[in-house]
């Protein structure tokens, strides 16, 4: 039997295999059930009680070594086979692209860099917001639509708070807390209960800008608006105001440029008019101001709005307003910017 045992074991020892059904071969001719190790078990039963302690040390040694010498040959072929399938080149130089910034941050950072080169502040407020900061201090009237379920969503538990319409609100908070003179911009997530399409979503983001002091004019808010317009869409660019309302801006303008896709000749974009709508404006009304205790005999200011959405879309040619929120690499690799 020792003999038997020492046979199989240097063949054990010697065996090597070069494909996993060799291994298998291997495995089934000395380890499964009627392989030649077992049966050296069954063997076993039958030796003389003096040498069965060396005996069975022997034979479990044996079957050790089998199992053993199986687990490393299988570890050995899955390494090269990994090594022999991999596609990768491990001499070329570093294949890790950077990444790039969402359009919607690259053009609030334009905005932003803008509007803090002339003297504005940033400041920002909660998406969730109450009655007062969206609507009542902003001089909204109580029966006014914005205030229906239908274009507001409003906290189911607190009909109180709702999720922000407009970042409108952030100038309540500003000026609640600072007097005049106040200069600020506000971007920020605003929330309505829109049918969601190529050209409206339920969650976009505007900037809003505020400025407040004695003897702010009309004159002003132009002036400003014209140079912003030009340093984001080109020198050329033309601007034009049409008359428009808002509860808390009295006058209020809706303000066009010229199409930066066009040139202002025509084009499907400015649906060949040569403008496209960026911006709602006015001057602060005076309602506004007492509401957030800013005397309205001393001060005057301007507000304004914008919607990053829309001015992404007009600076990169994008006509689906969906693409902004579904993270697609392919759409989003495409931006490479400074900011
Ligand atoms: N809050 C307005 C809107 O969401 C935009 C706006 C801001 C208009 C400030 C005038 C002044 O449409």
């Amino acid at each position: 039997m020792k003999e038997k045992i020492s046979t199989l074991l240097s063949q054990v020892e010697a065996f090597n295999a070069s494909s996993l059904e060799e291994l298998e071969a291997f495995r089934i001719k000395y380890l499964s059930k009627k392989g030649l190790i077992p049966a050296l078990f069954d063997d076993f039963r039958t030796v003389a009680p003096e040498i069965r302690k060396e005996m069975g040390q022997l034979l479990n040694a044996l079957k050790n070594t089998a199992q053993e010498r199986i687990v490393a040959l299988r570890e050995n072929m899955e390494v090269a086979t990994q090594e022999t399938k991999s596609d990768k080149d491990l001499t070329l130089p570093s294949m890790a692209s950077l990444g790039t910034r969402h359009p919607l941050s690259i053009v609030r950072s334009e905005i932003i860099d803008i509007f803090a080169r002339i003297g504005f502040t940033i400041s920002e407020g909660p998406e969730i917001e109450d009655d007062f900061h969206n609507f009542t201090a902003l001089n909204f009237p109580e029966e006014h639509p914005a205030r229906d379920m239908q274009d507001t969503f409003f906290i189911e538990k607190n009909p109180d708070l709702a999720l922000r319409t407009h970042t409108s609100s952030v100038q309540v908070r500003v000026m609640e807390k600072n007097q005049p003179p106040i200069r600020t911009i506000s971007p920020g997530r605003v929330f309505r209960n829109e049918a969601i399409s190529a050209r409206a979503h339920c969650i976009f983001h505007q900037v809003e800008g505020l400025y407040v002091d004695t003897n702010v004019s009309f004159a002003d808010l132009k002036q400003t608006l014209f140079y912003f317009a030009k340093e984001l869409f080109g020198e050329h660019t033309q601007i034009r105001f049409r008359p428009s309302y808002f509860p808390f801006t009295e006058p209020s303008a809706e303000m066009d440029v010229s199409c930066n896709i066009c040139g202002g000749s025509g084009c499907n974009i400015c649906k060949y008019t040569g403008w496209v709508e960026i911006l709602g404006c006015g001057m602060v009304d005076p309602a506004v101001l007492e509401a957030c205790h800013i005397n309205s005999e001393k001060y005057t200011g301007f507000a304004f709005g914008m919607g990053i959405e829309r001015i992404t879309m007009l600076k990169y040619q994008i006509n689906d307003l969906r693409l902004f929120f579904e993270n697609d690499v392919r759409f989003l690799r495409q931006f490479k910017s400074a900011f």
